[in-house]
């Protein structure tokens, strides 16, 4: 085959991961666990050249890049050229190929679209190359890519190893087959959709060259991802949702120690964290968390949802959503469905 679309959706890490022990193998420092969404899916095709694209050059190994329509020659598509010299390494292949990408999450805005990206990418091109990967190869291929990427080959709620080398670093589902995951939603308030100003891979660098808590961050990641996995194996809502909001305030602290500091969060942000809690003392089950952006996910439960979107609904523009699938092959001819909130 030299042809082949696939589709994967964007994770929000409930454990987070900020911190490489190996930039070269994309190996973190810990572990991390997610839910993986069911909507902002990106759908890739990505089709096999005879001969570099016409107008490609040698940084982009005569690839072509298009997301959303528009032929892309920046950092997007160096990223995606390099990628793809993973799976023409594993296929030992050495031609070209056009990738087209269409992302339903706003590009940038800490909502993990490079997560379903590199997934949808991993799978398209590993079968347009002709490989046939496991769920695993996949996610440690996807990591490649993105670290986040992992996670998103896997449907529902998935646990990322950290692991010590290329083949130990995968993501797989953080409950056993058959063993039973509370229901969860996220209520996504997306309160600013503009590109962050620090990606992720500088701020990660940053923090681990310049913080002085980063030790002490790493060895709490690696406890809150035991404690987040003893909750979940006994569907303890309250404790998932515990450890979701303390570990995402703790990144963003860690991130804010920094020199020079970087700060995700916006004052609107903090507004839904302050809403959760006030959301809480009313009996309700709302625990905040966001990524390396000002968007706030608010991790509760299918009856309270309604309840805990809008109140939140003043902050920004807001998204129930739930466990999604992993990443699958579909037909190119297919029409992704987005459902509106
Ligand atoms: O892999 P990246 O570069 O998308 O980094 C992801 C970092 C966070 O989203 C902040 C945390 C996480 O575990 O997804």
């Amino acid at each position: 085959m030299s042809t082949a679309t696939a589709r994967a959706y964007p994770n929000i890490a409930l454990v987070k991961y900020w911190g490489k022990r190996d930039e070269q193998q994309m190996l973190p420092a810990a572990g991390s666990m997610s839910m993986t969404l069911d909507a902002f899916p990106t759908t890739t095709t990505v089709r096999l050249l005879d001969e570099p694209a016409a107008g490609s050059s040698s940084s982009d190994h005569g690839d072509v890049f298009v997301l959303n329509g528009d032929p892309d020659t920046g950092s997007a598509a160096r990223r995606t050229s390099l990628f793809l010299d993973h799976v023409r390494d594993l296929a030992g292949s050495d031609r070209p190929a056009r990738v087209d990408s269409h992302n339903e999450a706003p590009t940038g805005a800490g909502l993990a679209s490079s997560a379903a990206g590199f997934a949808a990418l991993a799978l398209a091109a590993s079968r347009a190359y002709g490989l046939d990967l496991d769920p695993r190869e996949l996610s440690r291929l996807a990591r490649r890519g993105s670290g986040s990427a992992t996670r998103s080959i896997m449907p529902g709620y998935a646990l990322w190893h950290a692991g010590t080398d290329d083949a130990t670093s995968f993501a797989e589902p953080v409950l056993p087959d058959g063993a039973r995951m509370p229901e969860l939603r996220l209520v996504i308030v997306t309160v600013d959709g503009r590109p962050k100003a620090v990606s992720s891979r500088e701020a990660m660098r940053l923090t681990a060259a310049t913080s002085p808590f980063y030790d002490a961050w790493i060895d709490a990641t690696a406890q809150a991802l035991d404690e987040m996995v003893a909750a979940c194996a006994r569907e303890d809502v309250e404790a998932i949702g515990r450890i979701t909001e303390s570990h995402a305030l703790r990144m963003h602290a860690v991130i804010a120690s920094t020199t020079p500091p970087v700060r995700y969060l916006a004052p609107a942000s903090i507004a839904v964290f302050d809403e959760a809690a006030a959301l809480r003392r009313r009996g309700m089950v709302a625990w905040a968390t966001a990524d390396a952006g000002p968007n706030v996910c608010v991790l509760t439960t299918p009856a309270d949802a309604e309840q805990v979107a809008a109140a939140v609904a003043g902050h920004g523009q807001v998204r129930i959503v739930g466990p999604g699938p992993g990443a699958t092959v579909v037909d190119p001819t297919e029409q992704t469905q987005q459902e509106d909130a």
